[in-house]
């Protein structure tokens, strides 16, 4: 069959390709360590999992309004008020499959042939994936690692041409962890109005921080009207594989997102909205121990990675990713990642996989027990003894 042209510009995330080629790996008996896998390994609140059962007994089982249940959007507004720092309408809420939901109608919504839009590198490889599906020209931000893994505002300031309609940012971020600063935001907040810019910002990782406050681009003055914010319950609430997420945006933005819904999903599934009713609204320590053990591995990965000679990883404020350097081994990321793999046992992501910037990189999710990231750095340790690194 003769494909739309513009299937040519869509591209992929390779996580999960990875994941596919470990599982082949261990199916012919091969021991290996999954810190591929962007996602929590804890199970789904227990009184989240009680709501959704109770919900489907009580037969919430029909379409629900498309833009989210009341109770949901609600739920989500005061949540959001509390938390990000500014009034959030419950009217500018809209429910979606996944925060993935969020990219897709912002890109799709704003994003005209020709555009070109912002996007960190190393970045969530959907954002680059969906301008190009859509016609338009992704243009890389670098994230370095000497820069804290935060960007440069006068590097975005000077990457901003009469053709850019739109700036990605994430924060805390994945692949690197980097978390923004208030004053790299004030900064951002500035550019994208003096440029007219529209702003996705994504904070599904919003609450998993170590240090520091979490920021919402939107609470910033005059920001609320320019952002969408994509928020969503995949890595807060362990709750990737039910597929919830949701945006905030401006009001000139509510019929597009609106209508995309309609045309698309027709709404989210309504026994699930009851359920992440629950998990807003009720008790939040399941979220505390999470980010607590996430803080844990944290340090182990970071201190093992360190202790191994030509790796250098930095300390990351959020997520639960690390993105260490590993060119002092004298291998770039790519083939590192393949050999840990093959070699060693250990599944991790090769920085290119979130942009041209990160060719020295790998990524490891530290979403496992200590226990396997303790195996991991032993393998790593010895893959990389066994390797001649030049002198
Ligand atoms: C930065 C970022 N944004 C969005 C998503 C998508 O989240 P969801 O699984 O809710 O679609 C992910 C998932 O890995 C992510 O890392």
């Amino acid at each position: 069959m003769r494909l739309a042209q513009r299937m040519e510009g869509i591209g992929t995330e390779t996580a999960f390709e990875a994941a596919a080629r470990a599982r082949a790996l261990e199916a012919k008996g091969v021991s290996v360590v999954h810190l591929e896998i962007g996602e929590p390994d804890f199970d789904t609140p227990a009184n989240v999992r009680q709501a959704a059962a109770r919900a489907l007994e009580r037969g919430r089982t029909h379409y629900a309004p498309y833009p989210g249940t009341p109770e949901l959007r609600a739920a989500i507004a005061a949540d959001a008020t509390a938390r990000k720092g500014f009034p959030v309408d419950p009217e500018r809420v809209f429910v979606t499959v996944g925060g993935k939901g969020v990219m897709l109608y912002a890109i799709e919504a704003l994003v005209d042939p020709g555009d070109e839009v912002l996007v960190p590198d190393p970045g969530y490889p959907i954002y680059e994936s969906l301008v190009r599906f859509m016609g338009g020209t992704p243009v890389p931000v670098p994230i370095r690692q000497s820069n804290g893994f935060r960007l440069d505002v006068e590097e975005l300031a000077s990457l901003v041409t009469p053709r850019t309609r739109m700036l990605v940012i994430n924060s805390p971020a994945n692949p690197s962890g980097g978390v923004l600063t208030r004053g790299d935001l004030e900064a951002i907040a500035e550019i994208a109005q003096r440029h007219d810019l529209a702003v996705l910002a994504d904070e599904i990782y919003g609450r998993i921080l170590y240090e520091g406050e979490h920021v919402s681009l939107a609470s910033l003055p005059g920001m609320a009207e320019r952002t969408i914010v994509l928020d969503g319950f995949s890595k807060t609430y362990a709750m990737t594989g039910w597929r919830l997420g949701y945006a905030i945006v401006p009001e000139s933005l509510a019929f597009a997102f609106g209508r995309l819904l309609i045309n698309s999903v027709s709404c989210v599934s309504t026994f699930e909205q009851d359920a992440a009713v629950e998990a807003l609204t009720g008790p939040q320590d399941a979220v505390d121990a999470m980010v607590a053990e996430f803080r844990a591995r944290r340090d182990l990965i970071v201190d093992g990675l360190n202790a191994i000679p030509g790796i250098t990883c930095l300390r990351p404020q959020g997520a639960f990713y690390v993105f260490p350097d590993v060119s002092g081994t004298g291998l770039k990321g790519a083939e590192f990642a393949d050999r840990l793999l093959y070699e060693a046992g250990v599944s991790a992501l090769a920085g290119t996989a979130f942009g041209g910037v990160g060719v020295d990189h790998i990524r490891f999710s530290y979403a496992n027990s200590q226990e396997n990231i303790r195996i991991a750095l032993e393998r790593t340790a010895t893959f990389v003894a066994g390797l001649k690194v030049p002198a």
